[in-house]
């Protein structure tokens, strides 16, 4: 790799405990291995139930790690704990979808964007001159800082979420599906928003998303998962049009497109490849 690698995932399996008494583990993780370098975004695509947000969790410290190594700038983190984790909080932030859950609805904005700062020992002055400066990178009004979540809109929550995850600086961000949950011209504006701050700064993102479309615009390079393994990745824009394996062609073709004529014939050749998976998978 020509750029520096910032983390790598190693041959990552990661079992939930069984629910109930003598029940097997499940085993959501199975043997994941990526790669992410300095200021690069890997987009992670992959069916509801697929395990991108157990890999962005194992990552972010919040997913049991069975086997395998997690490697942050050459450190081992898969078991950090304690003080570590704390310290690696500056470097690996999170941005999750859901805009209306993720912050506190009775916290201030401007304390919502305080918080990690203060925590790592910032005076309450810095943290103010800070604020005012991630306000201003994510494109919203200075007197946010006295409103609640509640007065703005989704997308606006969403550029709360993403100046709280900027606010140290960090060197990786695991977004996960941060833009699920927006309507489709709030969506792009967002998607843009996330490219500038990388150019600005030089964060790399590890992209979460059921959708290809968003992950071919936003990513570098993308990796495809399915039932806990990535069965695909390479350069974003060949993996996300012409992908060599099945469920990759599939996943492509389940994504809406706006023509009917060609709608009816996508649907016809996801059939014929879901069955050609069945038979393969009989034999
Ligand atoms: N805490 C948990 N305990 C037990 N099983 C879990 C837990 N969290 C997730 N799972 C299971 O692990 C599998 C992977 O879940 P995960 O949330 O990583 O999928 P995902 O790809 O993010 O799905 P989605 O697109 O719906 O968000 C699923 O079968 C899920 O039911
Ligand atoms: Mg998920």
């Amino acid at each position: 790799m020509s750029i520096q690698t910032l983390l790598q995932v190693n041959d990552l399996v990661v079992d939930y405990p069984g629910k109930g008494f003598r029940a097997a583990p499940f085993r959501a993780l199975d043997g994941v291995s990526i790669e992410i370098g300095a200021g690069e975004t890997l987009g992670l695509v992959g069916e509801s139930g697929s395990g991108k947000t157990t890999l962005g969790r194992a990552i972010l410290g919040l997913a049991p790690v069975t086997k395998g190594r997690i490697q942050f700038e050459g450190e081992d983190i898969g078991s950090a704990s304690g003080k570590k984790r704390r310290s690696l909080s500056k470097d690996i932030q999170v941005v999750f979808q859901d805009p209306y859950t993720s912050l506190n609805p009775s916290m201030e904005v401007g304390d919502i964007l305080a918080e990690p700062l203060i925590v790592q020992g910032r005076s309450r002055i810095e943290a103010r001159a800070r604020i005012v400066e991630l306000l201003e990178q994510v494109a919203l009004p200075k007197d946010a800082l006295h409103r609640l979540p509640r007065d703005f809109s989704g997308g606006q929550r969403q550029r709360i979420a993403i100046a709280r995850a900027l606010a140290l600086s960090p060197k990786l961000i695991v977004c996960d599906e941060p833009v699920s949950a927006l309507d489709l011209s709030t969506q792009a504006r967002v998607l843009d928003l996330f490219l500038d701050i990388q150019q600005a700064t030089g964060v790399a993102y590890l992209f979460v998303s059921h959708d290809l479309d968003v992950v071919r615009h936003i990513s570098h390079r993308v990796a495809v998962m399915y039932r806990g393994e990535i069965v695909e990745q390479g350069d974003a824009l060949p993996v996300t049009t012409t992908p060599r394996h099945p469920y990759t062609r599939r996943l492509l073709l389940a994504s809406p497109v706006p023509d009917p004529d060609r709608q009816a014939s996508r649907r016809a050749e996801r059939k014929a490849l879901a069955t050609a998976e069945a038979t393969t998978a009989t034999l």
